[in-house]
């Protein structure tokens, strides 16, 4: 069921989006050549409480961290480690979830670790386009596949591909909400998009072949073929005439 939320609850959700935005612009710094995944989790960890918010991934379905750090050929729930230490020329996603007052907001960046390659930058700059172009379609009467549709197509146009087994989603009291929002889509299908709903656009983008696969430990998600992948996310509110970012500072 969509839920539609009252300016009092998006009032909420833009408070727990801006704690994400903040996080993810202060964790920049940190990461740096020769710094683990679990160091930058601990730094996030630290930046959302301080905020007076909660990480809202911790003990998500069991999930052990207070965010998502994946490297290079990993595209979704890297789980930050000690052991995984970055390197110059890495690329690394951070997707972040705060929860303050009941409410979420959700964000992912891709970010360059020391000197990247154009081949690393290139996927980081294809993973915004893809969601600027889908983002500048939102407005009520709009449809999810039309969203979707705008995804797929950009990174199509760079020779890139999107997962089919993961996707946007709404986002209010619970960080995934009706309706999903996936990477690929057909115009005018799926659901109409409202004044007052809250959602969460979420371009991944593989290098390669759209092929992904799990690891043992249930969470983290590579492509399959091995190339580099990419991600980008904000929480939107729908307005009356088009949209408003929530989880950019
Ligand atoms: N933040 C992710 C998203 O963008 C969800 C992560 S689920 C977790 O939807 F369990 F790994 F935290
Ligand atoms: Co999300």
């Amino acid at each position: 069921m969509i839920i539609v939320k009252s300016p009092r609850e998006i009032g909420l959700i833009r408070e727990a989006a801006r704690v994400v935005a903040v996080a993810l612009e202060e964790i920049r710094e940190y990461i740096v050549p020769g710094v683990s995944t679990q160091a930058l989790n601990d730094k996030i960890d630290e930046i959302v409480r301080r905020e007076g918010a909660f990480p809202g991934e911790l003990g998500y379905y069991g999930y052990p961290a207070s965010v998502c750090a994946s490297v290079n050929e990993c595209i979704l729930h890297g789980i930050p480690s000690k052991k995984k230490i970055l390197h110059d020329g890495d690329i690394i996603t951070l997707d972040l979830v705060a929860k303050k007052d009941g409410y979420c907001g959700d964000a992912a960046r891709t970010y360059c670790v020391g000197i990247c390659g154009e081949r690393q930058k290139r996927m980081i700059a294809i993973a915004e386009e893809c969601f600027y172009n889908a983002m500048s379609l939102v407005k009520p009467g709009v449809r999810v596949g039309d969203i979707s549709h705008a995804i797929e197509e950009t990174a199509k146009k760079h020779g890139c591909s999107v997962p089919r087994e993961y996707t946007g989603h709404g986002i209010g009291r619970d960080m995934h909400e009706d309706p999903s929002i996936p990477c690929y889509g057909k115009p005018g299908t799926g659901p109409e998009l409202r004044e007052g709903m809250t959602i969460c656009v979420e371009p991944m983008i593989l290098e390669g072949k759209p092929n992904v696969r799990v690891l043992g430990d249930g969470w983290t998600v590579l492509a399959k073929d091995g190339k580099l992948t990419s991600h980008y996310e904000n929480t939107l509110v729908v307005t009356a005439d088009g949209c408003e970012i929530l989880s950019k500072l």
